[in-house]
């Protein structure tokens, strides 16, 4: 079912939500299965629980080829519960994100360039990767949502943060 996604100055997004304690209930099939289709609605690359008001530490992402993200290297369609993330050098890169609950706007991000992850998948097996670049990205964009916090908070230039069409490609780096 597509579900409601919330915008930008809701409360419910700035909670820090909840672990998962129970796997392979019905409960969290269902959670899972609307994300997916609201995900794949709103062409996301990603998609975390409390942007459908659901105050738990799950988030899905992937997507082989989205139009949201033309240039962006396939990630693999996943989904990650209870995450935990490590930085694995100081390396940054800044790209550009958007978030469905941004709707509209873009905006110019710097993040951890080389991550390890690890976390649940919706059978309650631990699993652990190590990516770069714009998985990397996705990874902690997503993340993010389960403290609350919204990738223009990670802005840092607000000369690069802006509304779709009106940003050129002359603020791209
Ligand atoms: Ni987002």
């Amino acid at each position: 079912m597509i579900r409601e996604v919330l915008r930008m100055g809701d409360p419910r997004l700035l909670r820090v939500a909840q672990p998962v304690t129970t796997f392979g209930t019905s409960q969290l099939a269902a959670l899972l299965q609307d994300m997916r289709d609201t995900m794949a609605q709103l062409d996301g690359a990603g998609l975390a629980a409390p942007q459908i008001g659901i105050d738990l530490r799950v988030v899905i992402f992937g997507g082989a080829l989205n139009p949201r993200y033309p240039d962006a290297p396939a990630v693999p369609d996943t989904v990650l519960i209870n995450p935990q993330l490590v930085p694995l050098s100081e390396e940054e890169t800044s790209g550009w994100e958007g978030c469905l609950s941004v709707p509209g706007l873009r905006g110019w991000v710097p993040r951890w360039e080389h991550l390890r992850y690890g976390g649940m998948d919706e059978s309650g097996r631990h699993f652990e990767r190590t990516v770069d670049g714009f998985h990397a990205r996705v990874v902690q964009h997503e993340c993010d949502h389960l403290d609350g916090v919204l990738y223009p908070m990670r802005v840092r230039d607000f000369r690069r943060f802006g509304f779709v069409e009106e940003l050129t490609d002359d603020q791209t780096p």
